[in-house]
Parts: structure tokens; sequence; C-alpha cells
């Protein structure tokens, strides 16, 4: 892994903001992911994320924490925060942003235990594929003290298969439709990721019953996108 969201991410923390990192699918054309919204604060946060900042409860793990900005907010609020992440720039600005526990590990790799678990900003991505869902969220749940929750936000992406008419078209041998391939760019520099899964609310909440968790719909968002709490 070359770490290119890594690298941006340290270069917005040490002030060398030149550009943006650009993200394009298999299904969509290039589009900019503005670094300053990785390093947002409570106020500029979207109000999905918000209502699961009001949420949280317990020990808290951020998965995939990014520049950290979710667990920095729970931490000043008194919370005690564990921040995991892929990405080795991710958890170096995490711990320069004040992260007092954020370490590099991957979901699967994580073994303590927690009252609240985030997984923000397309949350399901990290799952990849909808074959490995059951698999991810039983680990999850294996992470959970009793009573813990998962909150999860994702978005529901049959919008980008609507045609100018409003109709939907749809490879029907295809896999499922929220599963899209990633290329990220910074600065020249170009890296595949691996499948990143958007999910509608019905599918999580399908996978979920099959493996033992509830599913709640917290909130709607304003564009398909939606706040689940999982427990
Ligand atoms: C879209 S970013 C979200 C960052 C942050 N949650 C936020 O809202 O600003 C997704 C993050 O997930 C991390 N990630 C991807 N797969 C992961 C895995 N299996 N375990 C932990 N982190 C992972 C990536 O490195 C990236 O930092």
């Amino acid at each position: 892994m070359r770490d290119i969201f890594g690298k941006a991410l340290l270069d917005y923390y040490n002030g060398n903001y030149t550009e943006d990192v650009f993200t394009a699918t298999n299904i969509s054309d290039e589009d900019a992911l503005p670094l300053p919204f990785l390093f947002r604060n409570y106020d500029e946060m979207p109000i999905l994320e918000k209502k699961s900042m009001e949420l949280a409860k317990g020990r808290v793990l951020d998965v995939g924490c990014g520049a950290g900005s979710h667990g920095l907010y729970l931490q000043e609020q008194g919370f005690e925060v564990k921040a995991i992440d892929v990405s080795k720039g991710a958890i170096e600005v995490s711990r320069k942003r004040g992260l007092k526990n954020a370490e590099v590990i991957a979901l699967l790799d994580e073994t303590e235990k927690f009252d609240t678990i985030l997984l923000l900003m397309n949350g399901s991505g990290i799952f990849q594929e909808l074959s490995k869902v059951p698999m991810y969220l039983n680990h999850l749940k294996s992470l959970l003290n009793p009573g813990g929750q998962i909150l999860l936000d994702s978005t529901d992406i049959i919008y980008m298969y609507e045609d100018e008419d409003g109709g939907i078209w749809q490879d029907l041998n295809a896999n499922y439709y929220g599963e899209l391939d990633y290329l990220v760019s910074y600065k020249g520099e170009s890296e595949p990721l691996t499948t990143w899964l958007y999910m509608d609310f019905e599918t999580l909440a399908t996978a979920c019953h099959s493996v033992g968790l509830e599913c709640e719909l917290v909130m709607k968002g304003e564009h398909y996108d939606y706040l689940a709490r999982v427990y």
C-alpha cells in the first residue's frame, strides 16, 4: 500500500495543502475529496455525524479514523477513545492532532471490547463486498461489550444508475450495485483501492439480522444517505 491518502493527510497537517485528493470509480468520473473536510470540527460535520456524536456512549472505537476528527471530538467530551486505521499517515496525523490512543490496525485485527464502534463517512466501505459483510459484522459483534452499539453511515447509490429519464440501468449479471472499484489520485500518483461498498439500509438490515444483530434506522440524510445503529 503506497498510502497516498495518508500522504495527503500529512501534507495538509504540515501546512503543505496545494491540492485535493481525487477519486474515480468504475461508474463515475474523477471527483475531488476536499482535504479540509477530513479535518472537520463538530460544527462542520454533516448532520448524520453530529447525531452519531450525540449517541456515543462508553468506550469508543473509531474505525477507519482518517485524520481522527470524530475520535478527537469525543475525547474532548471526556470519552475514552481508541482510533484505528490501515493508513500509517492517517494514524500519524491523528496522534499529532492529539488522539491519545491511535494505532495502525485493520478492523479484522482489532480484538479489544467497546461500547460504541464508529464507522463513519460511508463506514460500510470497509466491508468491501456484499459477500464479506457477514464476516465483518460477526467480527464487529465480537468487539461489543454487552449493550454495545455500532454507529454506521452509508448511502444508497442507486441514484448513480439513473438515466436522464429517471430510469434505472443495471447489469443484472453484475454484483450488488453498491460495490464500486475506486482509484485514488494525489499529486500525480495513483493507487487502486480494493472495492468500496455502499449499502442501502434494507440490505444492511438483512445482513445484520443474518448474524443475529438488530439494525435500526436512526436518521436519513439529505441525499440517499442514512445513519444506522446496529446492536
Ligand atoms: C473515507 S475515509 C474516512 C475517514 C474518517 N472516518 C472520516 O470520517 O473523516 C476511510 C478510512 O478507512 C480506512 N480503512 C480502510 N480499510 C480499513 C480497514 N480494513 N481497517 C481500518 N481502517 C480502514 C482508510 O485508510 C481511510 O482512512
